[in-house]
Order: structure tokens, then C-alpha cells, then sequence
């Protein structure tokens, strides 16, 4: 009797771990260090948004992602980088959903330097789907000069940049799937200039100075689909648009998981009765008696 109640142990504790690991996998990746910790502490922490990807079984906004790109092509782009997405991404499954015809226009728009030709030279050319956005500026140090500090590159902001939500949150987290701190503190940032005397004051940059000056204002990007043309609406565009940037794969890794928690779950439970079949054998309680 004492090795049955065993085994169930063992196979729940199989099954806890199983769970948990599943979980783990299914959440948040590791979430990359903003070298800027301790500080950011003493932020008052973003405020949390409404996603359309929050949770199990979210999914990105195609025309909020659209929107959003107007956005960051309009505003951000003058001086933020989008280095690891590449135009034809656009038209990438689970994304804003531009058409091969859409991003082929969109990529000829830009220059995109190239070479060495048969000349040795480096040149210029329109760009194609395959070319990665390219920057503004020819490197960082141009851009510091020009801004007085380095705008980060966007391609992976809404998953570089995190808070701490202490405990007993960062626990519950990976359970109910919160993996938005980016997008909220993007959101948070771009709504964060509430001090009228100071331009780069920010309530939720750490250390509340920002080299950026609030770059929105209303009516600034002129959206077709009639969306409010107002700040907050274009914050939580392009922070949703950078969360797809940063995370292009997000509805597949959650279909993935949440098939994966299935499979175990009926795992477990065949699992479970093959386990009281076999110990419920007469001869199974016999040998173990005489033993
Ligand atoms: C005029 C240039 C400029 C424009 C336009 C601009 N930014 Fe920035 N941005 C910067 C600079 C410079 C920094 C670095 C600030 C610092 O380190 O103090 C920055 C930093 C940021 C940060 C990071 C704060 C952090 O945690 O380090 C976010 C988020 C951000 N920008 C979002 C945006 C978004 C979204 C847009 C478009 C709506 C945008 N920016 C447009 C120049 C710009």
C-alpha cells in the first residue's frame, strides 16, 4: 500500500511539473535586462492596458498593428531604427497584414545603400521587399550629436523594456500570461510628459529624464480608417505595433502552448488510469504482500 501512495505522489509530482514547465514555456520568454533595475524601482509603475494579445488567447489587432505602423513610419522613424524586421515582414501571417503588392510599393519608397559595385563604389537603390528599414542616421554617434542621446532601436524595445512588478505578481504572471510591460510602458512613456515647464521631464523614465521630447501630438498622423486622431490612440498603436515587432511569432507560441497544456492535461490522465489498472490487478497486490 505504502508503494501505491508513492507512485500517485511521483506521478502528481510528474504532473505539477510537467504543468509548471509547460507554463514556463508557454509564457513570457526571459524578459532582457534594462541595465537600469534598481531605479526602477522608484517609478510609479505603468498602468495596464487593454491588448487585444493580452492573455491565453489573444491575438494582434491587424488594423490597430496598421495603424501603429503609420505611426512609427511617420513619427518614430525620424530618428528610431527598426533594424531586425524586414519590409516583406509586413506581409508576414499573424502581422499587420499588407499585401506583397503594398509592401513592394512601401519598400521602393526608400533608399537603401548598397555595394560595393563592380567599381568598388557603394551606391543607392530602391529598396525591396527583402531589405531590412534602414536609419536615419548613418550611425549612433551622428545620432547622439543630432539628439543628445541614442534613440534605441526599436525592433526589440517592447520586450527589452520591463519594471519590476514585485511581488506577488511576478508569480501570477506567467499563470494568467501578463506579458504587455513593454506595450504598457511604451503607452506609459509617450503619456508621461506631465510637466508642463520641463520638456523632458517624464513620470515614467527612470530617473524622470528623457532626451526625447514628447514626439505626438493630435492630428499629427492622419489615420483613414477614422480612429481618433488623438495621442493616446497613436501611443497604443504603435505600442501594440512594436509589441508585433518585437514579438512577430506571439499568436503562434500561444496556440503552441495552449495545445501543449491539452496534451498534457489528457497525458496525465491516461496516465492515471493506466496506473490503476495496473496496481488494481489482484496478482500486483498479492506479490506484494508476500514481499
Ligand atoms: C526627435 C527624435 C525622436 C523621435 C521622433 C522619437 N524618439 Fe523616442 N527617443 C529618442 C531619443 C533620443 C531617445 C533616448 C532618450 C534617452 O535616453 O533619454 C528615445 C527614447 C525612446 C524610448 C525609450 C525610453 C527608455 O526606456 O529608454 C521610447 C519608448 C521611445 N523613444 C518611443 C518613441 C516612439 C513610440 C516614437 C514615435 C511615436 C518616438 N520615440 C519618436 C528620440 C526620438
Amino acid at each position: 500500500m505504502r508503494q501505491e501512495n508513492a507512485s500517485r505522489r511521483g506521478i502528481g509530482l510528474a504532473f505539477v511539473t510537467a504543468l509548471a514547465l509547460a507554463l514556463t514555456a508557454s509564457g513570457r520568454p526571459m524578459l532582457a535586462e534594462t541595465g537600469q533595475g534598481s531605479n526602477l524601482f522608484e517609478q510609479p509603475k505603468p498602468p495596464r492596458q487593454e491588448w487585444t494579445f493580452n492573455g491565453f488567447f489573444g491575438r494582434y489587432d491587424q488594423a490597430q498593428l496598421q495603424r501603429g505602423f503609420q505611426v512609427y513610419r511617420e513619427v518614430c522613424s525620424n530618428c528610431h531604427s527598426l533594424k531586425l524586421v524586414a519590409f516583406r515582414n509586413l506581409a508576414d501571417p499573424g502581422g499587420p497584414g499588407f499585401s506583397e503588392a503594398q509592401v513592394k510599393a512601401l519598400a521602393a519608397k526608400y533608399q537603401i545603400k548598397d555595394g560595393p559595385n563592380d567599381a568598388g563604389d557603394i551606391f543607392e537603390r530602391p529598396g525591396r521587399p527583402s531589405d531590412y528599414f534602414p536609419w536615419n542616421f548613418p550611425n549612433e554617434q551622428a545620432a547622439r550629436t543630432a539628439l543628445g542621446a541614442v534613440p534605441p532601436d526599436m525592433s526589440l524595445l517592447a520586450k527589452a523594456r520591463s519594471y519590476e512588478r514585485g511581488f506577488p505578481l511576478f508569480l501570477i504572471d506567467p499563470i494568467i500570461q501578463y506579458q504587455e510591460q513593454g506595450p504598457d510602458y511604451i503607452y506609459a512613456i509617450l503619456n508621461g510628459y506631465t510637466n508642463d515647464k520641463d520638456p523632458n521631464w517624464n513620470e515614467y523614465m527612470p530617473g524622470h529624464k528623457i532626451a526625447m521630447p514628447m514626439p505626438l501630438s493630435d492630428g499629427a498622423v492622419d489615420y483613414e480608417d477614422g480612429s481618433p486622431k488623438a495621442v493616446q490612440q497613436y501611443a497604443k498603436d504603435v505600442a501594440a505595433f512594436l509589441m508585433w515587432a518585437a514579438e512577430p511569432k506571439l499568436e503562434e507560441r500561444k496556440r503552441l502552448g495552449f495545445g501543449v497544456l491539452i496534451f498534457l492535461s489528457i497525458y496525465a490522465l491516461l496516465f492515471f488510469a493506466a496506473k490503476n489498472k495496473i496496481w488494481s490487478r489482484p496478482e500486483a497486490h498479492v506479490d506484494l504482500d508476500t514481499q
